[in-house]
């Protein structure tokens, strides 16, 4: 197939990451490849059903799945235990067995919460992920982290389970709202300050000089790595929640207005600033990497008093114990893991908001 890259994920079990056009519609064939006929529970939401789901259902269909579709309202709002238990209810209603499928058909919050779904029904059955947007594209379709958010904070309850295979259909991008484009770019623009300067100058004309499935090989390939070498988030993995502390904190604050990719810009930002003013980074980079968040139409802060983003983070499930670990960018492609005393981090909030 032409324009198609395959990527795999050496975890236990591994599987594969395909990226190339066209995939919602070869879905069926390309599972079938993998897995005997079976009952798919397809679950996404109301702003992608009306868009995709047909062209999936026709495609698992036409393969010889049997097909259930549910689909919840679209937002960070339904990423919560209701909708988890209803979705739950749903797949025992359909009567899916362990050697059944779940297929999350969407961005991040869909795939959290299907994943999450598949890991605890009959404690746990295989599900594939289709990403439909930038940001579940470049980071939360890999990996296996399912999640839904509590009242005390984001992603507090989950657990870790990796797809059967991830299929990524760069078709889908084409018409995505700008906003929505934004907030994978920020995972991107995080990656790039993480572990690639190039990747990362790729978003600094605001333009995205480059496919945008060459970002997502890129950003595939090196989550994959770390996720092979760390997968329950031990050590190496926590690098990926960079800007991630202050910018769950600004979800939190906002009532899940602020999406995350934009709030992620914004942790980016603070936790830049405060690595310089604290002198922490190698070098200035807070001025690169705020301007290069705002040509891709992203925030650079947040309009929230710092004592309000500090508690909101103190509930993060990055604390162990009295003790945050941020993860604080030193240059351009370089960043380590820093363990402060919870209460310090009303000052690097501070100074992330003040730099
Ligand atoms: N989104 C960060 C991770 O998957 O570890």
């Amino acid at each position: 197939m032409p324009d198609c890259r395959s990527i795999q994920v050496n975890t236990t079990p591994a599987y594969g990451v395909t990226i190339a056009p066209g995939l919602l519609a070869a879905c069926g064939p390309r599972l079938r490849a993998l897995m005997p006929p079976c009952h798919m529970a397809v679950i996404t939401d109301s702003a992608v059903a009306p868009l995709y789901l047909d062209t999936v259902q026709r495609s698992l269909s036409t393969a010889g799945f049997a097909v259930s579709p549910y689909v919840f309202p679209a937002g960070e709002g339904s990423k919560t235990l209701s909708t988890l238990a209803n979705i739950l209810e749903f797949l025992a209603e359909r009567r899916l067995t362990r050697t059944d499928c779940v297929v999350a058909l969407g961005g991040g919050v869909t795939g959290d919460m299907a994943g999450f779904a598949a890991a605890v029904y009959l404690r746990g059955i295989r599900y594939v992920q289709l990403p439909t947007t930038l940001l579940a594209a470049v980071d939360s379709s890999v990996g296996g982290k399912t999640a839904i958010d509590l009242a005390a904070g984001k992603n507090l309850a989950g657990a870790f389970l990796q797809p059967a295979a991830v299929l990524c259909d760069t078709d889908c991008l084409a018409t995505l709202p700008k906003d929505v484009f934004a907030d994978g770019a920020a995972e991107a623009i995080k990656t790039g300050v993480l572990c690639d300067e190039s990747l990362f100058s790729l978003f600094e004309d605001g333009t995205l000089s480059a496919e945008p499935a060459e970002v997502i090989a890129r950003c595939v390939g090196y989550k994959a790595g770390v996720v092979e070498r760390d997968e329950k988030e031990r050590g190496e993995r926590k690098l990926l929640n960079l800007g991630h502390t202050v910018g769950h904190a600004i979800e939190k604050c906002s009532g899940y207005a602020v999406p995350h990719g934009h709030a992620v810009a914004a942790g980016l930002a603070v936790i830049a600033r405060a690595a310089e003013a604290l002198g922490w980074a190698e070098e200035p980079i807070a001025a690169r990497i705020t301007a290069c968040l705002a040509q891709n139409g992203l925030p650079t802060g947040a309009d929230y008093a710092p004592e309000a983003l500090a508690e909101a983070a103190s509930a993060d499930k990055k604390r162990a114990g009295g003790d945050i670990t941020l993860v604080v960018p030193r240059r351009i492609g370089l960043c380590e893991l820093k363990k402060i005393p919870v209460p310090e981090l009303l000052n690097v909030i501070r100074a992330g908001l003040e730099g």
